[in-house]
């Protein structure tokens, strides 16, 4: 059975049962109300309490596999494209292009973002029955990732994205999946002191751009608009990184090209832009063309004022400073 088989038979409907029983003390813990939900500071970052349990969890039960494939992302940094892409490259021999199951399933769908996901009882039933290469997708920070992931090596792919689009696409994607809405200004005056979910953002992409530095065979890090660039080369350094490089038959038979239109935002945006289907994240069901929007490079300024836009690129600079990853 496929990866994209194996998912469609999981349930999360044990989850609320058991989420007393490892929830985290929110009086232990600086709190910060962001949007609908109250987010707390964690280990140098900032979680909803639900993700803290999650962490938590998964820090003792999961155990990876040498051959798993991490996909690691702060959201809204391009976690459905990059799922997208590992999944049909990792697949290639197994999936027509023509009968691909990206045609039918939503990415997010096909690869599970594990700290959202996973059952707050500890079930991991529905990651550890997936046959192997597993394609695994996690916001995590790499400090808190589960020790396992690194004592055997997996392989990392990591995705970030210009701090100021991020911010509005998350403002964006805050304000279609939860009831309350945002003030943007709120929202940006909070990200600039470094608390959203899974922040701070520059400390988020300076951790895994550390660890890519030091050991560039296990940790990919590739940037969002890069890749819009040159969409070719990074599917082909994405194959040869995961370990199975395009042949020359393949390139001449244009399977790149394939592989980047299936996987573009064009191609996927126009199979869910159904306004009433939904994938099942956790406790929420979110809809499924709530995860394209524009997909453009530079809609910022479309959504806050240059000036703002010059606050943030400076914050971020000066914490990334010295670190050699720019934006
Ligand atoms: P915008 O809100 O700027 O449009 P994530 O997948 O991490 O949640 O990120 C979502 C962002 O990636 C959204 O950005 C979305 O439109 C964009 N996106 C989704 N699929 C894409 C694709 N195939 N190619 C390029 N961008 C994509």
């Amino acid at each position: 059975m496929s990866q994209a088989e194996e998912l469609s038979t999981t349930s999360s409907s044990s989850e609320a049962i058991a989420s007393e029983s490892h929830s985290t003390d929110l009086t232990k813990h600086p709190t910060s109300e962001v949007s609908s939900e109250t987010l707390l500071l964690y280990k140098n970052f900032w979680f909803r309490r639900q993700f803290v349990d999650r962490i938590k969890l998964l820090q003792v039960r999961f155990k990876a596999r040498h051959d798993d494939i991490i996909i690691a992302t702060n959201p809204k940094c391009g976690t459905t494209w990059l799922k997208a892409l590992a999944f049909t490259i990792t697949n290639r021999s197994r999936y027509d292009f023509s009968n691909h199951p990206l045609l039918t399933r939503h990415p997010q769908e096909l690869v599970k973002t594990i700290d959202v996901e996973i059952p707050l009882n500890g079930d991991l039933t529905s990651i550890e029955t997936l046959p192997s290469p597993r394609i695994l997708a996690t916001h995590m920070p790499f400090s808190l990732l589960p020790e396992s992931i690194g004592i055997h090596g997996c392989r990392i792919l990591y995705i970030c994205r210009d701090p100021k689009d991020a911010f509005v696409s998350r403002w964006h994607f805050t304000n279609e999946v939860f009831t309350e809405k945002t003030d943007i200004n709120v929202a940006f005056n909070k990200c600039c002191e470094g608390i959203s979910d899974f922040g701070p953002f520059w400390d988020h992409c300076l951790e895994y751009w550390k660890e890519s530095t030091g050991k560039p065979d296990r940790v990919l890090f590739l940037k969002y608009e890069d890749m819009m660039l040159e969409p070719v080369k990074f599917v082909k350094t994405l194959a040869s990184f995961l370990g199975g490089p395009f042949s020359h038959e393949e390139e001449d038979a244009g399977v790149v090209e394939e592989v980047v239109r299936l996987c573009s935002f064009k191609t996927l945006s126009s199979l869910n832009n159904s306004e009433t289907d939904v994938v099942e994240r956790g406790y929420l069901a979110v809809k499924k063309s709530a995860y394209f929007r524009r997909g453009k490079v530079g809609d910022w300024v479309n959504h806050i004022s240059d000036e703002m836009g010059r606050k943030l690129d400076y914050i971020v600079e000066e914490k990334l400073k010295g670190s050699g990853l720019v934006f």
